[in-house]
């Protein structure tokens, strides 16, 4: 097929200082796209900050020929996100494609997760992602052109001990992708969320260093530039991805087990329990909250 090229189009990278989102970055760059590289350059746990990350990343585009731009706002603040919005359509002309990445960590327990550990993690990553992708979106509208893609993870769809905090906020943007989905639909707006696996600074004491070393995050990144794409035509998806194997994950409706017409009672639940949660018969996935209603009214047709 034709090789995928971002000419003519501006992308917006958050947390693309390291890790995945370097990788972004590069491959966009080298791939014609105008790059704002967005960097607050801050450690793990979102503390600190500074420009070198962000600036390292747009002198190697440069040295590769590319266009880009370092932003280093942090995109926890409504401030943040607007002003490195700004910085893309004032330096170059539109945004086009936001990948929001930025991220941090800051794992306890629950019954220890305090509200210092819980509302920064919420910050950057669930109100990150609208902070940023509001504005763009505007600005896509305009143009009748976008492709925004959020990040979630495996704790969020699936779990992990320590990560209530993280869990919540990443399983937020697919919430937050799912009613993009539509609103972006007229305007040629696609939306989609990938969920990576790599070794980065974010895993690295975390997975055993046979396991890290073969996770790298050079196999997300193909999966994240198709979505930034033209050729990509879907919205709504969300791909695992790690290691070279790519999944598609998602949210599903069995048949489930009819209880009414008239209101039951828990008991009829418990009784009903194992039908109730079969999920090895048919799974569908439904179109919009509207299709759930519709899922109830059939059986009063
Ligand atoms: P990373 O720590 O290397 O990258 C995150 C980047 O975000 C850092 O460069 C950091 O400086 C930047 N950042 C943090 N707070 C920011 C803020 N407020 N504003 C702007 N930038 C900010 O980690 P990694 O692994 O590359 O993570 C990228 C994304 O992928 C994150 O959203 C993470 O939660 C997600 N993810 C990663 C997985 C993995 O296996 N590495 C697994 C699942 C999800």
């Amino acid at each position: 097929m034709a090789k995928i090229d971002y000419t003519g189009r501006v992308a917006i990278v958050t947390g693309a200082g390291g890790g995945l989102g370097k990788t972004y970055a590069l491959e966009l760059g080298k791939r014609g796209a105008k790059v704002v590289v967005n960097d607050f350059g801050g450690s793990r746990d979102g503390t600190g900050g500074g420009n070198t990350m962000a600036d390292d990343v747009v002198n190697e585009i440069k040295a590769a020929g590319g266009e880009a731009v370092a932003n280093y706002d942090g995109v926890h603040t409504r401030e943040g996100g607007g002003n490195l919005v700004k910085q893309a359509i004032d330096t170059f002309g539109k945004v086009d494609i936001v990948v929001n990445n930025a991220g941090i960590l800051r794992d306890k327990s629950f019954t220890k997760m305090e509200e210092d550990l819980w509302d920064p993690v919420v910050a950057v990553h669930l109100k990150g992602a609208y902070n940023v992708t509001q504005p763009a979106f505007l600005n896509m509208r305009e143009n009748g052109y976008g492709r925004i893609v959020m990040t979630t993870s495996g704790t969020g769809l699936f779990g992990n001990f320590g990560q209530t905090n993280y869990g919540a906020a990443k399983l937020g943007l697919v919430g937050l992708q799912n009613s993009l989905r539509i609103e972006g639909e007229k305007y040629n707006i696609k939306c989609n969320t990938i969920a990576p696996v790599a070794g980065t600074r974010m895993t690295e004491d975390i997975m055993p260093p046979e396991v890290f070393e073969k996770l790298n995050p050079a196999y997300v990144t193909p999966v994240v530039l198709y979505l930034c794409s033209e050729t990509c035509q879907d919205s709504g998806q969300i791909l695992c991805a790690g290691a070279g194997l790519v999944q598609a994950a998602g949210i599903f409706v069995n048949d489930g087990v009819f209880l009414g017409p008239e209101p039951s009672n828990p008991e009829a639940v418990a009784e009903n329990w194992a039908e109730i949660t079969d999920k090895t018969k048919t799974l569908k996935q439904l179109a919009n909250v509207m299709d759930q209603s519709m899922e109830i009214m059939k059986h009063y047709s």
